[in-house]
């Protein structure tokens, strides 16, 4: 059985991430991640903050911070959103670690020897109203291949194309807004792209007929527009050193790696963090591995062409026999009403402010039924308000309450004996294998939408069952026909315990110990034991844990849509 390797796209140290990220990256990659676990797997998930670059430097100097201190805090502040949302990652590292800084290096050494790094004089833009070398995303304009006119020199946002900031028209800094640039001649390294295209294509195509159609389209796009030689270094104070014993010169005039170099690398880096932090083997994972590990990546779509292309060639063109991407789930984005979240515009919910409001499983659900998979999604509050209310109080937390205070009620504290199962009974359960076996299918395929959908069916199972069993009439005429009826609702609340853990892990827990079972260890459940239902015993002590999800009011509505201007922009 393959060990799963799993990254998520490493977000940015730069301010807390709104929804949306959580959505396209972390989340899934966690939910993903436990599902795994829980069905035995060995899986190493791995996220870091990526923390070089001019934005670092600049949020730095707007707060007074040495650069490192502020990554520092940064990174500290990003952690604890992290854990609130209990996203369990085996090692949440940093991109400027002392491991990142080595393999970084080591894959520039690498590159060099093979003969797929060059030194090159470039012209770069000069700002002299800002006094300083304007690197690509710090020059704003607008897109020549689609108009949008807030693009930024190294990618235009908009239609995704890599850009060069001499292609934009009417530039200006996007530090002070000048459009007074010039251009001055500097030297730089460069990744040459081009002599690996045709080894990046072929391995791309032995891939993308396993990648969902957005990864490989955007894959391709890219590859048809050929790759080109790049830049990999910058005149920045802020990022992994130009190795001096192989490029002096450079190294004497303070160039680093650009981002985009160093990032990728720290997932690997990273997991040489976890392995130094805990003793864990972090070539194990990475290096000579083949097929011993799958290694899944998540992403939203702009993150897609350094994943599928970008990184492979470099990897490639080391020369040495680093673990590849097996497969790359990619994600469209998470609107705000129609409209774009923005961090720059404050428009949308940032995942500190979303544990403000209620708890992470709240968030985790709702994002993950509704996840941008196959398009765009929108969030709104009405819609929100709407999903936890029906799915998470009224399916979920209802039937939970409901089941147990009314067992409670006329039965004790114990899990009631009653009669033995009958037809309703054994059509359940069959109905329940069938459900789960259709959420197992779809967690295999990545697929999250449709797995909600199939655990949101299992919830409900139950609710039909009561409905149809009605133990509040049975008790009247047959109280062991009614003390079965809620056994086997005891045992749906336990199944829904150990199944729904992979999106809301802390409800779930707070099910799984409403029941003082002996020796509960199950971290799945077999479709045998989906059948029969009576994995929790007759005899069984239980406590009725307190309302599981509080329904939302018009109220709540109301206030959230005022504190967070719910409308299309
Ligand atoms: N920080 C980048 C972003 O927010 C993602 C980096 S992913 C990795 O878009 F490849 F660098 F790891
Ligand atoms: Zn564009």
């Amino acid at each position: 059985m393959a060990r799963h390797l799993i990254t998520s796209a490493l977000p940015y140290i730069n301010g807390i991430k709104h929804l949306g990220n959580m959505v396209g990256s972390m989340l899934p990659a966690d939910v993903y991640s436990r599902y795994l676990r829980q069905r035995g797997h060995d899986v190493l998930y791995i996220c870091a903050t990526d923390e070089h670059g001019t934005p670092a430097e600049l949020a730095a100097k707007e707060q007074g911070l040495a650069v490192d201190e502020f990554c520092a805090q940064a990174h500290d502040a990003q952690k604890a959103v992290y854990d609130g949302f209990a996203l369990a990652f085996d090692y949440f590292g940093r991109s400027s670690s002392r491991e990142n800084v080595e393999i970084t290096q080591h894959f520039a050494r690498k590159l060099n020897e093979n003969g797929f790094i060059e030194e090159r004089a470039i012209r770069q833009v000069y700002s002299p109203a800002d006094s300083r070398f304007l690197p690509d995303r710090y020059v704003e304009g607008t897109c020549p291949h689609c108009g949008y006119d807030k693009a930024r020199g190294d990618q235009c946002e908009n239609c995704t194309r890599v850009l060069d900031p001499t292609d934009l028209i009417n530039p200006r800094s996007a530090i002070s807004g000048s459009t007074d640039l010039e251009v001055r001649e500097t030297k730089h390294l460069f990744l040459l792209q081009s002599k690996l295209q045709h080894e990046v294509e072929e391995w791309v195509s032995r891939h993308e007929e396993d990648w969902p159609q957005l990864a490989s389209s955007i894959a391709r796009k890219w590859l048809n527009e050929g790759l080109h030689d790049r830049a990999i270094t910058r005149d920045l104070d802020w990022g992994v050193p130009v190795p001096a014993d192989t490029w002096p010169e450079l190294a004497a005039e303070g160039k680093v790696f650009y981002v985009w170099f160093d990032a990728p690398i720290e997932y690997i880096g990273a997991t040489k963090e976890w392995a130094d932090a805990t003793g864990g083997d972090w070539k194990s994972w990475w290096y000579d591995v083949d097929a011993d590990v799958r290694y899944t990546e998540f992403m939203a779509k702009d993150n897609v062409p350094f994943h599928t292309v970008m990184f492979p060639a470099t990897e490639l063109g080391v020369r040495e026999p680093w673990k590849k991407v097996d497969y790359v789930k990619a994600f469209n984005w998470l609107t705000y009403y129609g409209g774009k979240f923005s961090t720059s515009q404050k428009r949308g919910v940032f995942t500190d402010q979303a544990l403000d409001i209620l708890p992470a499983d709240y968030w985790r659900y709702f994002l993950i039924a509704n996840a941008p998979e196959s398009d765009d999604s929108s969030f709104t509050w009405e819609h929100f308000t709407a999903t936890v209310n029906k799915d998470l109080a009224d399916t979920l937390g209802n039937f939970v309450n409901r089941v147990l205070s009314f067992s409670r009620k006329r039965f004790g504290e114990e899990v009631p004996a009653g009669a033995e199962p009958g037809e309703a009974e054994s059509r359940l359960g069959e109905e329940i294998a069938r459900l789960l076996a259709e959420y197992e299918e779809h967690m295999e395929a990545l697929q999250f939408r449709k797995a909600s959908a199939a655990l949101r069916a299992l919830w409900s199972a139950g609710n039909s069952y009561l409905e149809e069993k009605a133990p509040w009439l049975e008790i009247k005429t047959d109280k062991d026909a009614a003390a079965l009826t809620l056994r086997t609702a005891m045992n749906l609340i336990h199944l829904y315990a150990v199944v729904s853990e992979p999106f809301i892990p802390a409800t779930s827990q707070a099910m799984r110990e409403a029941f003082s079972l002996t020796d509960d260890t199950a971290t799945w459940v077999t479709q045998e034991e989906a059948k029969s239902l009576s994995s929790v015993p007759a005899g069984t002590p239980f406590t009725v844990p307190p309302v599981l999800f509080a329904k939302l009011t018009d109220e709540d509505l109301a206030a959230y849509k005022e504190r967070f201007g719910g409308q299309e922009a």
